[in-house]
């Protein structure tokens, strides 16, 4: 285990350019499996949940190897259409091998995901979805393991209770290589799941209705090879635009399309920090005390993302006044309240309404925290570079699952971050 050490007080300035997206690239990952062949994915971020997913691709039987940023994927033989219950206990996203595996091998055995750091996190649409699909399903060892087999899948109406992403996902891999047609009603609209879609085109998939919540699949019978370059990572990005207005500095993110965090760059905006975009370049910058904000409710895409809740967070302890954030995504997306206020945060959590009311403050101090989840981590150093002072955010190996490396990043915009071994703290 990892903690990042943070001495706060720079303003971050400069240039940086955006790593791939980890929420894009999982999804894909998993579809390199339908397409028996080769898959070339450029700009493939070197993550923890990226290596994990490469993993279970190997333990099914594909050949991977790496070169730079580019993946090469090599799907032509699936020994065993299983994941191991470790591997889906150490990543909920594994589940996304579901529908790949029945769409290539029209069996699966998986392990049943059970919750996390920030919810229950169900998979019943998923699963009511197959079922629809003409997928036999079946509950081994007292419900822990999933296996699910069709002679063929059939393409149907799914409706989707809510525009869960993961979900609309799963369906889209299921459905690549059906019989027929599957329409996806209330599909998910976030930027990755259309460059799922994307990928899946180029590798010979026939897909209408992208980025809209109506998604039309008409199932192929085969796909070939392909060459991918996934888009940059929006939370990525906007992690690091919360941390140059945290630090009241001036700095360019590159190659990063601001279109797809447009909700966020609204909030920023209130917040007084002033955004330009040129090209696909941002330049965010901030002379003025921070305004708060008087609600931000997380929402399905294209509403604020539960993934830049942690974040925008800790923007809006420093803020000039109250601001209230309500998470309607994820039940326990509020571990990092009591992380911050060991650095001074004052904030009032209202557990009924998932509803955390926060009361700016001119500074937060450094101190000993925790980063009990991916985002909450990123935000707690975020937190640290705004800080008087050192703070030692603890757990740091959960920030590894989806930041290549976030002191390179931040470092390289004049922060004083870096990692040290769990022991230094
Ligand atoms: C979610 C986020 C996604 C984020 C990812 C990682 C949304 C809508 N989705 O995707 O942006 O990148 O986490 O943090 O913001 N649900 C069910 N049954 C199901 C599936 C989902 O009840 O079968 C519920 C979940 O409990 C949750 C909501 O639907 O409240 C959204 O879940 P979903 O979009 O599926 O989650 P992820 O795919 O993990």
């Amino acid at each position: 285990m990892s903690s990042i050490e943070v001495i706060g007080g720079e303003q971050l300035k400069g240039e940086l350019k955006i790593q791939g997206s980890k929420n894009a690239a999982l999804p894909i990952i998993a579809a390199t499996v339908l397409n028996k062949g080769a898959t070339i994915l450029k700009n493939c971020p070197k993550i923890l949940d990226v290596l994990h997913m490469i993993k279970i691709l190997e333990e099914l039987g594909c050949k991977t190897k790496w070169e730079g940023n580019t993946l090469f994927v090599d799907s032509s033989v699936i020994t065993s259409p299983s994941v191991s219950e470790e591997s889906v206990r150490k990543m909920r996203s594994s589940i996304l091998y579901l529908g790949a595996l029945l769409g290539r091998c029209h069996e699966v055995t998986i392990a049943y995901p059970g919750g996390c750091s920030i919810g229950k996190r169900p998979i019943d649409y998923h699963l009511n979805a197959m079922a629809k699909m003409n997928v036999t399903e079946e509950f081994l060892k007292e419900g822990e393991i999933i296996h699910c087999s069709t002679n063929e899948i059939i393409g149907n109406d799914i409706f989707l209770e809510f525009p869960s992403v993961g979900a609309t996902q799963n369906v889209i891999l299921a459905a690549a290589l059906s019989k027929g047609i599957t329409r996806i009603f209330n599909a998910a609209r976030e930027p990755e799941v259309t460059e799922l879609c994307n990928y899946l085109q180029e590798a010979g998939a026939k897909i209408s209705g992208k980025g809209t919540a109506y998604l039309q699949v008409e199932g192929v019978k085969e796909l070939h090879d392909v060459t991918f370059t996934l888009m940059p990572d929006r939370i990525v990005a906007g992690t690091y635009l919360t941390a140059i207005a945290a630090t009241y500095g001036d700095a360019i993110l590159t190659d990063f399309p601001a279109w797809a965090l447009d909700s966020v760059i609204r909030v920023l905006k209130k917040t007084g920090c002033r955004i330009e975009n040129f090209e696909n370049n941002v330049r965010v910058y901030c002379k003025k005390r921070l305004q708060p904000i008087e609600l931000i409710k997380t929402q399905p895409y294209p509403g604020f993302p539960t993934d830049m809740q942690s974040q925008m967070m800790t923007v809006l302890c420093l803020a000039d006044g109250e601001s209230t954030i309500m998470e309607e995504i994820f039940e326990s997306r509020y571990q990092n309240v009591k992380e911050l206020r060991k650095m001074g945060a004052k904030i009032r959590l209202e557990a009924s309404d998932n509803k955390a009311i926060l009361t700016g403050v001119k500074k937060l101090h450094g101190a000993v925290v925790t980063s009990h989840d991916l985002r909450g981590g990123a935000a707690l150093a975020v937190a640290g570079l705004a800080a008087e002072g050192k703070t030692i955010v603890q757990g740091a190996t959960s920030i590894e699952r989806g930041y290549e490396d976030i002191c390179r990043d931040l470092s390289a915009l004049g922060a004083n971050i870096r990692y040290c071994s769990e022991n230094a703290s």
